[in-house]
């Protein structure tokens, strides 16, 4: 269906009764248009809605008033909840949330027959933090032509407008201490920030990133700028250094048109080269540009259950693959099972990481190799192993990785993901070979629709 239709409901409002959430955290209403996308709204409980902006997904709607308000619906603990774009779910509470994560979660992979046989027995782990749970933020500071500064996140639904926030009740503590020196420097001086229509102006993100562990902050101040055309950033540096708990300060001159925080020319100007963070009893160390999981005490939970799941069928053990390793976290939280582990990564840096954080922690039983999965040719590397853990990106894994990923054989396989609508079309891959054993839902991400999910698959035919 075209837009055209939605276009003429601009400002109009109407009364809708929205059926399910989707993954943006958004209530989905059909309409004869279409579907209508509607913030901060509870399912199955009418509401008059206002419509907005549209896109070929559906037309925006801001709810105005409802005809009632359900038992677990909340207060907004944020003032900016109804136009930042941040997070989606802050007027339910955790355990609705989940509820509806779950519901979605199973209509994703309905297909699958061990959802439809054992559907009652897929467990759901809540998250231990409910706020104050990210170790990583990017803001954007914004100026328009007319003068006025902008510092936060993004708008709901609108990629190039900026809400300037006092806040952000999903950052760690220690992080929201560097926000508030940051954001006073740049409203009470004479520094001016992107200008992304112009291509304009000097101060571009602020990214943090910080240790649960040492309670520590890294700062990455990205520029339009060289540090020397930055005004004033002494005092900035200055009020960093004497007010905030500090682990690094770095400076990123980005001059490139993308709005993407890109580390083009990255000085480091103050502390140490990296954050170091624990998972368990393993350190980490964090570079600025290196993937890390944003939620540290998510993360063990996570990491955790993985390793449950491969105890609960006796499948620790033996020679791990880690596809996907990123940083080497999960086969280094789980090196003391395993006699020998192979990761792999398609990023070098990725991969140089894993190598420092396997020394780190005095691993010896760890190789890696830099090489998207589909591409790996050498299979010598893989022989004789016993778990396989796949960890893809949003995208899921690459139909040639799947098909690589059958022929190796090994006898279990878990399928870790954070796009669950990837899922099913990746696992149906391997229901000749596999039958699924156990499936569990991870809650990372409170406030927000995003859900990690653990697929255990074990190997019941030989690979044809
Ligand atoms: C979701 S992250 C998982 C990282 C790690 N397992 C962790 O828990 O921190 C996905 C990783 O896949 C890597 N990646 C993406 N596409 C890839 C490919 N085709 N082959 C190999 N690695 C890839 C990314 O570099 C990223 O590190």
């Amino acid at each position: 269906m075209g837009t055209r239709k939605y276009k003429k409901l601009k400002d109009q409002t109407r009364r809708l009764t929205p059926l399910a959430m989707n993954w943006k955290g958004k209530f989905v209403a059909e309409i004869p248009e279409g579907k209508a996308l509607i913030s901060g709204a509870y399912p199955n409980i009418e509401c008059e809605v206002s419509f907005g902006r549209y896109s070929k997904k559906g037309v925006i709607a801001k709810p105005i008033e409802f005809s009632s308000v359900p038992d677990y619906a909340k207060e907004p603990i944020c003032d900016h909840f109804k136009s930042c774009g941040g997070c989606t779910l802050q007027h339910i509470n955790v355990d609705a949330q989940c509820d509806f994560k779950r519901d979605l979660f199973l209509k994703e992979v309905q297909d699958l027959e061990f959802v439809r046989d054992k559907s009652n027995e897929i467990e759901m782990i809540q998250s231990n933090d409910e706020m104050y749970y990210r170790n990583k933020m990017e803001f954007t500071f914004q100026q328009e032509k007319w003068g006025d500064k902008h510092f936060g996140l993004h708008e709901e639904g609108r990629f190039q407008s900026i809400v300037s926030l006092d806040t952000c009740h999903l950052q760690l503590p220690k992080m929201q201490e560097v926000f508030a020196v940051v954001r006073d420097w740049y409203f009470n001086n004479e520094v001016s920030g992107y200008n992304p229509w112009s291509h304009t102006g000097i101060m571009r993100h602020l990214l943090l990133r910080a240790s649960k562990h040492t309670d520590t902050v890294q700062v990455n101040l990205i520029c339009n700028a060289t540090i020397e055309e930055v005004p004033f950033i002494e005092e900035l540096l200055s009020d960093l250094k004497s007010k905030c708990s500090i682990s690094g300060i770095y400076f990123v001159e980005n001059r490139s048109l993308s709005d993407a925080v890109i580390f083009e020319n990255v000085t480091k100007i103050y502390g140490e080269d990296y954050l170091v963070e624990t998972i368990g009893d393993k350190e980490f160390e964090v570079a600025p540009q290196a993937f890390f999981q944003t939620n540290s005490s998510g993360v063990f939970t996570l990491y955790s259950k993985i390793h449950d799941v491969l105890a609960k069928q006796n499948a620790l053990g033996g020679k791990l693959i880690d596809f996907y390793c990123g940083a080497g976290t999960i086969g280094i939280f789980l090196s003391e099972c395993f006699k020998e582990i192979v990761g792999v990564d398609e990023i070098p840096q990725a991969i140089e990481n894993a190598k420092i954080n396997a020394k780190r922690n005095n691993i010896e039983n760890a190789r890696y190799i830099s090489e998207k999965v589909e591409k790996l040719v050498n299979m010598q590397d893989f022989q004789n192993a016993d778990v396989l853990i796949v960890d893809p990106p949003r995208v899921g894994c690459h139909k040639k990785a799947r098909r690589l990923i059958k022929r190796l054989g090994v006898e279990y396989i878990v399928y870790v993901a954070c796009n669950q609508q990837t899922l099913q079309e990746n696992l149906i891959d391997f229901i000749e070979e596999y039958k699924i054993v156990e499936m569990c839902l991870v809650d990372m991400f409170p406030q927000t629709g995003h859900l990690e999910s653990i697929t255990l698959l074990k190997k019941v035919r030989p690979s044809s």
